[in-house]
């Protein structure tokens, strides 16, 4: 029986009470816009969206823009810019703030997106999803808030979370108290809290790299990855799996069920992107969901929470999930950084560290 169970209206409103209630009224919105899109992805080839938008665009990323990229970033502007809770909006899809249209009430909350995360993967009916958040206008006045007013760090976020588009639908979000996940039902359209407070396993076996870039990574990743790879034989003495979807969301959903590692770290593949990964949409509110959850979440040298942005559109190395796993990379970052960890680095000794006893 589903009456009288937790809807994610409900939980947001009992969650915003007592002067937040316009937080709880955007994120309502949200949620309304996550169900237009999951409409439209789960159609796959009959919504007449796959394929790219049409005049070969790209996006600022520089990354060819498909039709139901632009789709879902027209669901979120329509669902969110009426209800006079927004200062302004910024997405992985536009060059530059979005600004609210003047017949609408305006706000104090900036919404942050990528409409949809993975949209390679929308071709091929492999999930895909959604990940937002919420910070505040620190400046006064009811203008256009400026890009600058979005470079806050991920700290500051009030609210943050991701719907992915899978065999279900959910919606998963933090408010700074908990990760807590809601699955959609289909039949009557509300999304129903079925994981309150989701807890990432501090251990794990399994790790999510794109190991065609191996060559790219430095070293103390690569020293990671080859520790997993020896397994049993090796240093970490325990065999460990590997995946990689390449759909962010899947892959933190994945570890806020079962515990894991996500990486996508710095490499110099090209040298003016630091990662492959944007800060204000992709990372941040993934780095807030999964410490929530309590998990962590490091670019290998510093949490990314902590980090200060310099640009709307800027990238980040992300290494996230279970806790006692970044601690590891992190270490192996400040080791590199040190100059301590010759023995691996060098290609002289690289073998015999990958088995040295003491390298836990
Ligand atoms: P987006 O589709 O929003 O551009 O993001 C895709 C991201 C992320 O979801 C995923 O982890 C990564 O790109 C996949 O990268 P590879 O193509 O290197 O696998
Ligand atoms: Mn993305
Ligand atoms: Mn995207």
């Amino acid at each position: 029986m589903q009456f009288g169970r937790t809807t994610f209206s409900k939980f947001v409103i009992e969650h915003t009470r007592g002067g937040h209630s316009e937080l709880g009224a955007l994120l309502i919105d949200v949620s309304a816009a996550v169900k237009g899109i999951a409409a439209l992805v789960g159609k796959g080839a009959l919504s007449g969206w796959t394929g790219t938008s049409g005049a070969g665009e790209v996006n600022v990323q520089g990354e060819v823009q498909k039709a139901i990229d632009v789709a879902s970033n027209e669901a979120i502007l329509r669902h969110c810019e009426w209800g006079g809770q927004l200062a302004g909006m910024a997405s992985e899809e536009m060059d530059e703030p979005y600004r609210i249209p003047d017949q609408y009430p305006r706000g104090r909350y900036l919404l942050v997106f990528d409409p949809l995360d993975g949209s390679s993967n929308s071709d091929v009916n492999v999930s895909v999803g959604t990940i937002f958040s919420i910070l505040k206008r620190e400046t006064a006045g009811d203008g256009d808030p400026s890009a600058a007013d979005f470079l806050q760090p991920g700290d500051r976020q009030l609210a943050a979370g991701y719907a992915i588009y899978g065999p279900a639908t959910m919606l998963v979000l933090s408010l700074g108290s908990g990760t807590h996940g809601f699955t959609l039902d289909r039949e009557n359209g509300n999304f129903i809290l079925t994981h309150p407070d989701i807890r990432v396993p501090e251990e794990t076996r399994e790790f999510a790299i794109n190991t065609s870039n191996e060559r790219f990574w430095e070293p103390p990743v690569q020293r990671y990855v080859a520790e997993c790879k020896a397994g049993k034989s090796g240093v970490r003495g325990v065999d460990f799996n590997m995946r990689w979807i390449a759909s962010m969301v899947a892959e933190v959903h994945r570890i806020l069920m079962r515990g894991g590692i996500f990486m996508y770290p710095k490499d110099n593949k090209d040298p003016a992107k630091p990662g492959r990964l944007r800060l204000l949409y992709e990372a941040n509110p993934m780095a807030m969901l999964i410490e929530q959850a309590g998990g962590a979440a490091s670019t290998g040298r510093r949490r990314i929470l902590a980090v200060e942005p310099g640009e709307l559109h800027q990238r980040v190395p992300v290494i996230l999930g279970s806790r006692q796993e970044v601690e590891r990379l992190e270490r192996y970052h400040g080791e590199y950084d040190a100059g301590t960890d010759r023995a691996f680095t060098s290609p002289l000794f690289s073998e015999r560290s990958l088995f040295r006893a003491d390298a836990s």
